[in-house]
């Protein structure tokens, strides 16, 4: 299975303005436009994400979602409401370990293990990742540039929402921390984290906040509208 995910992942071809080296970490976009991404981390949740999934909906709002990627093959039905909702997939390992204690093959691995399971899941590859806890060495976010063409994703704003410090005080921080081209952490998998959503959103919305995905806020092409191809060698394994 490693072999088959690294010639996917290695081959596919990227939007090339989001793999620039300059975009090796990225914790907000260089924007004055009043837009911000929203993203989740650690789903698919079985109950919780479709809950999640059925506010950002009646906002018609896009976010980016950093999918385990074992959750990603035990729900890959939830991943696939994602893409047919406009949402954008990211990369946040395969079991969520602290990836600067591990070597390199390892990390891709992780990587690609997580990317296989999306691509099986709805036939597109994430195009940026996301370390677990935030944390990986400038020269893993290098590695992982070159070797896989994503670029590291991290936040501008964080609510510590897995702290559970309730639903008022992570909607109050990210409307506290909200700027153009924020983006915003949070985790589908707290149920006070989704109970905060709605007043987020909305005060958001109120604020005059539009939502793009992490791509579309980079710059980079509509991932939903992205269809890869794996290779030939891949596709005969598949
Ligand atoms: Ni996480």
């Amino acid at each position: 299975m490693p072999a088959m995910a690294q010639a996917a992942s290695s081959k596919i071809a990227l939007p090339t303005d989001i793999s620039s080296e300059r975009l090796i970490t990225v914790t907000a976009a260089p924007t004055r436009a009043k837009l911000v991404a929203m993203t989740f981390d650690d789903g698919p949740h079985p109950v919780l994400t479709p809950q999640l999934l059925d506010i950002l909906k009646a906002r018609r709002i896009r976010a980016t979602f950093y999918v385990i990627g074992r959750n990603v093959a035990r729900y890959p039905d939830i991943v696939k409401r994602m893409v047919a909702e406009g949402h954008e997939i990211g990369n946040h390992t395969w079991r969520h370990p602290f990836l600067t204690q591990l070597g390199s093959a390892s990390v891709l691995r992780e990587l690609d293990r997580t990317s296989e399971a999306v691509y099986k899941a709805v036939q597109r590859m994430p195009v940026t990742m996301r370390p677990p806890y935030g944390a990986l060495s400038r020269a893993q976010r290098a590695m992982i540039l070159k070797q896989r063409e994503m670029p590291t994703i991290l936040w501008s704003v964080d609510p510590e929402d897995w702290r559970r410090p309730g639903a008022q005080v992570v909607a109050n921080r990210i409307l506290g921390g909200a700027r153009p081209g924020a983006i915003i952490l949070s985790h589908d998998i707290h149920a006070p984290t989704i109970k905060a959503m709605p007043v987020a959103l909305d005060g958001l919305i109120e604020a005059g906040y539009r939502f793009a995905t992490v791509s579309m806020i980079l710059g980079a092409r509509d991932w939903s509208k992205l269809r890869w191809r794996l290779p030939r060698e891949a596709r005969a394994k598949s």
